[in-house]
């Protein structure tokens, strides 16, 4: 990289309608994991994050909850930003699109493409979808549903400007086949000039105001405002200074990578790209698209209720593990399925056996036989030699990993070192050195084995900031860290003493906790709640999963009539029912305001599990449950009878 070329990394700015999770946290991570890594290498970086605040489903979730746009964005952007904290995410800015200082630049951009003749308006018939924004062709809807979302989609007709995307096809084209780096993986490379083998439209880019008003007004029709994506976007260069100080966007732009979800590739390696041709601007060096994290059921999504937090991972497992088993597991570029126990098995595995266990096996040692000196020896053992050569050589494959982003690759061949140092530990036997009293080359294995740690932390510390160090702690190098181009075999001190009492950095996981996810129970966690608890002995499940029919007839279902439904005050999510069933009221909290109103549904029946402890949420003493299963387009069923039912009747 050129002296006065900063690495410039982004990551997608994530919409400001609802709280961010396991998903949006790997995109940030990977770039802060990148930063990190170049800042390792000497060079400048800017790490560029943020939040995409305008359109119509921001507009709905803040009306929602009866509160101003800004209002609401105001909140989430708090909430990102507590979050990045929690990951020690070491971005350099973070743009809102609600800033003049973006703002600015979306109006100049537009003004500037209609100038030049690339925006225009036109007469548009087409399908539109509202949740996702955006419209279709006829022959894309033969069911008038959303390819994306699956949900109904209405024809429109009215007068919209459109970017002439389709002009800039073919230099696309030849663009993405003269750099083959450009889009990232392959087979998103091939995805990208698989879709522009159909002739690319116009670009639709505004949105009358009469529908939607939370936006940026364009400068030419100040009834409209600006297409979401054209407005977001624009960050990439709004951020880094253009065109108002072109002295800061020159020495960041290009952006050397785009780090995105494969589920937006083609608004980046296609609206973007061509937005920037048109504006004679170069196109971003990478765009690197990531496969998604999924959970056994599928893509998370918050209506599944298959939602990973990634408050709760830190909390139970900690920050550095967690950031390591994210980037280890995940292929990048493909998908990847977490489940608690592959976590536990990884962690286990890798941290706790290999990494954490070089430094409680060999220090004690180091401590009784040697007063905790490591003492310089050059390398007589064949097995000396070939490891430090190894850690050479892993060090190039690593850099070259990294420098393409391919994290996992990095780790693997840095576990390697790992591994091959465990194996030295076997082979060398120090204990039997020690009791020989063959201090020659008990000393060469306890320096090549100390050698060993303070290489592998350093090409370990992207990932885990927290616990490098202190591993270094552990040997007793007090040089901190080089730089990764400086690292040479062999630079840990003479006479460099080690901690006298190392605590596990890693300390194991209980195998009784994995046995019980084995079994399809929940792990019995200290702070887990008593309820919980409880409700576990009372319904023990097989070691095949399955209940017997005494079991289930425990849970005692029946119709329930709704009577009255109400929102309840501060808790957007959840709704307040009054059933009948039959002789008897009940009153329960439902989750599902999201998903009906609620003058939708008295008169509805629905079943419910009548025999559940009384539950108080948010002051109410909730007394059943109802039951409702996931829609396949992201939205909720109520479980209900499909003819009337006798109110109050045992479901059997
Ligand atoms: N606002 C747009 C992006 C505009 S960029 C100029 C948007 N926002 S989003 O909040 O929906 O975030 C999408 C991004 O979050 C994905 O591209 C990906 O980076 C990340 N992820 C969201 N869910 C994910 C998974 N389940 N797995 C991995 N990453 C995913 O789209």
């Amino acid at each position: 990289m050129s002296d006065n070329k900063a690495f410039y990394v982004t990551t997608p700015l994530y919409y400001a309608n609802d709280e961010l999770h396991i998903g949006h946290a790997f995109s940030t991570l990977a770039a802060d994991i990148v930063s990190r890594y170049h800042r390792s290498m000497g060079h400048q970086v800017h790490f560029l994050t943020g939040s995409d605040e305008h359109g119509q489903k921001v507009e709905q979730a803040a009306r929602s909850k009866g509160l101003s746009p800004l209002e609401h964005t105001d909140c989430l952007v708090k909430k990102f930003k507590s979050l990045w904290e929690l990951l020690d995410i070491t971005y350099d800015d973070f743009i809102r699109t609600t800033e003049d200082r973006h703002k600015k630049v979306v109006t100049e951009l537009l003004q500037k493409l209609y100038q030049k003749g690339d925006i225009y308006a036109a007469n548009y018939n087409g399908w539109y979808c509202t949740p996702c924004e955006r419209f279709w062709t006829e022959k894309e809807v033969p069911e008038k549903t959303c390819p994306d979302c699956k949900r109904a989609v209405q024809e429109i007709e009215e007068k919209n400007y459109f970017f002439k995307m389709s002009a800039y096809q073919q230099a696309l084209i030849d663009y993405i086949n003269h750099h083959p780096g450009f889009i990232r993986p392959e087979n998103r490379r091939n995805e990208v000039l698989g879709f522009l083998r159909q002739p690319l439209g116009d670009l639709c880019i505004s949105r009358p105001k009469s529908r939607l008003s939370w936006g940026i007004e364009l400068p030419f029709d100040t009834e409209y405002v600006t297409y979401v994506w054209f407005d977001a976007l624009t960050n990439y260069i709004s951020a880094v200074g253009y065109p108002f100080d072109m002295e800061k966007f020159k020495k960041l732009w290009p952006a050397n990578f785009h780090i995105i979800g494969k589920d937006i590739l083609t608004t980046h390696a296609v609206y973007w790209t061509t937005m920037l041709m048109a504006a004679d601007l170069p196109l971003p060096e990478a765009i690197f698209a990531h496969g998604w994290w999924v959970t056994g059921e599928g893509k998370m999504s918050k209506s599944v209720g298959n939602i990973i937090n990634p408050r709760e991972l830190v909390a139970k497992f900690g920050l550095d593990p967690f950031r390591f088993y994210l980037f280890r597991e995940m292929v990048f570029g493909m998908d990847a399925s977490y489940t608690e126990e592959n976590f536990i098995n990884r962690y286990n595995a890798d941290l706790a056996n290999d990494y954490g266990n070089l430094c409680q096996r060999t220090l004690p040692m180091i401590v009784k036989n040697r007063e905790g000196l490591f003492h310089k020896k050059e390398a007589t053992l064949p097995q000396s030699m070939e490891i430090a050569k190894m850690a050479g050589e892993i060090k190039a494959d690593y850099i070259k990993a990294m420098n393409d982003m391919l994290f996992h690759e990095a780790l693997k061949r840095t576990w390697d070192l790992i591994q091959r140092l465990n194996k030295y530990i076997d082979e060398t036997a120090p204990w039997k050195l020690a009791k020989e009293q063959n201090y020659e080359i008990l000393d060469e294995v306890f320096y090549t084995i100390g050698e060993g740690i303070r290489f592998v932390t350093h090409l370990v510390e992207p990932f885990m900031p927290h616990l490098a160090p202190e591993f270094l702690k552990q040997i007793g190098d007090s040089n901190g860290f080089v730089k990764i181009p400086d690292l040479q075999w062999g630079q840990l001190k003479d006479r460099t003493r080690v901690t006298s009492e190392p605590v596990p950095l890693f300390p194991r996981l209980e195998t009784e906790r994995i046995q019980n996810l084995k079994k399809g129970t929940k792990p019995a966690e200290k702070d887990e709640k008593k309820t919980e608890k409880q409700a576990e002995k009372a319904a023990p499940i097989s070691e095949d999963g399955l209940v017997s029919f005494d079991e289930f007839l425990k849970t005692e279902l029946c119709i329930a009539t709704i009577e009255t439904a109400e929102k309840v005050e501060n808790a957007d999510k959840l709704l307040k029912l009054t059933v009948s069933l039959g002789e008897e009221k009940r009153t329960l909290v439902a989750g599902i305001a999201a998903f009906y109103n609620p003058d939708q549904l008295p008169g509805r029946q629905v079943v419910m599990v009548k025999n559940l402890k009384p539950a108080k949420i948010r002051g109410i003493v909730s007394h059943g449950m109802i039951l409702a299963a996931a829609t396949p387009d992201g939205g909720l069923a109520l479980v209900t009878p499909d003819k009337p039912a006798k109110t109050g009747i045992r479901v059997k």
